[in-house]
């Protein structure tokens, strides 16, 4: 394949957008000790706002702290909770009160994954993801919204695009996420009045991640890195993408973006290659 003649630049949400637009606010964010989630974390305390990050694994969500602490100078508290057990989400919530006083943002990104066709998967494994995205989405809501209407604060939902056509061997995942993009439009149209908003990031192909590992260019499927090239920005996504994103939907320039999907993946769910 030719050299693209050009690519669009990865950037750091700091060279747009103002270094203290977050300050004095709190993020409550699940499965934040990685990947996607752990850049969204990061960009967000970069802007001025302390952090919770919570997930199953207390050692990596502690270096995890530690890191986004000495990186960003803002404080970052590292919570083990599972979003399948909605006491352990209600006990970090208190913990969070206790700690910085409010909520402000929330971003509900714990999530599993794997490969397994439909004839294959177990009831254990297609519940298990439910469980995790799904009903881990609304046990985060369900906890943390009293919190989030007080400071008129703002929810993200991290999705996926594999729903939107028929995704092989990803049945539970493109069920739990439709669900998620669901719940998120429900909470829009709920809450706006109180305050708060609702919006869903859907991710593309994004370089480096625990979920394009298993499903990527390494994993099962080997999909072919000429794949990626042929993206129409001629480049795959980089998690400073999604934490870009991130940034402006919980700032007050998107005060009017409620209740929607912001599909951040370079243009590849339009790409239909001709033939
Ligand atoms: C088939 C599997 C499996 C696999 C687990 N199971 N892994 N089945 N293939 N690879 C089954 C188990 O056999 C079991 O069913 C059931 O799922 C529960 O498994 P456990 O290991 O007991 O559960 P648990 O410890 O809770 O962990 C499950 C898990 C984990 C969280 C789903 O296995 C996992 O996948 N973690 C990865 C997290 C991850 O990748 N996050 C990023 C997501 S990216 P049985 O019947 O045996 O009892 C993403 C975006 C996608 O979601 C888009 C990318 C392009």
């Amino acid at each position: 394949m030719a050299p693209r003649p050009y690519i669009q630049p990865v950037v750091d949400s700091t060279a747009v957008f103002k270094a203290d637009l977050f300050n004095g606010k709190v993020l409550f964010c699940t499965g934040g000790g990685s990947g996607i989630c752990k850049a969204m974390t990061e960009s967000v305390m970069r802007h001025g706002a302390n952090a919770v990050i919570l997930g199953r694994k207390i050692d990596r969500l502690t270096a995890a702290a530690e890191e986004l602490s000495a990186k960003t100078g803002r404080k970052c508290l590292p919570i083990q909770a599972d979003v399948r057990k909605p006491e352990q989400l209600k006990d970090a919530v208190a913990k969070t009160i206790e700690k910085f006083g409010r909520i402000d943002f929330v971003i509900c990104g714990a999530a599993g994954n794997f490969l397994a066709p439909i004839q294959g998967i177990s009831e254990n494994a297609f519940r298990t993801v439910i469980e995790i995205d799904t009903l881990g989405t609304y046990h985060t809501i369900k906890a943390t919204l009293p919190y989030v209407r007080q400071s008129k604060g703002s929810y993200i939902h991290v999705s996926a695009t594999l729903h939107y056509r028929g995704t092989p061997y990803q049945v539970h995942v493109s069920a739990a996420k439709a669900a998620v993009d669901a719940t998120s439009a429900v909470l829009a149209v709920e809450e706006g009045p109180h305050g708060v908003r609702s919006n869903v990031i859907a991710p593309g192909p994004i370089a480096g991640t625990e979920g394009m590992d298993r499903l990527g260019p390494k994993g099962p499927t080997s999909i072919s890195s000429e794949f990626y090239r042929a993206m129409p920005v001629g480049r795959m996504g980089d998690v400073k993408d999604i934490a870009n994103t991130t940034v402006f939907l919980f700032s007050d320039a998107a005060s009017f973006i409620t209740g929607q999907i912001i599909v951040v993946d370079g243009g590849n769910e339009h790409l239909r290659v001709p033939g």
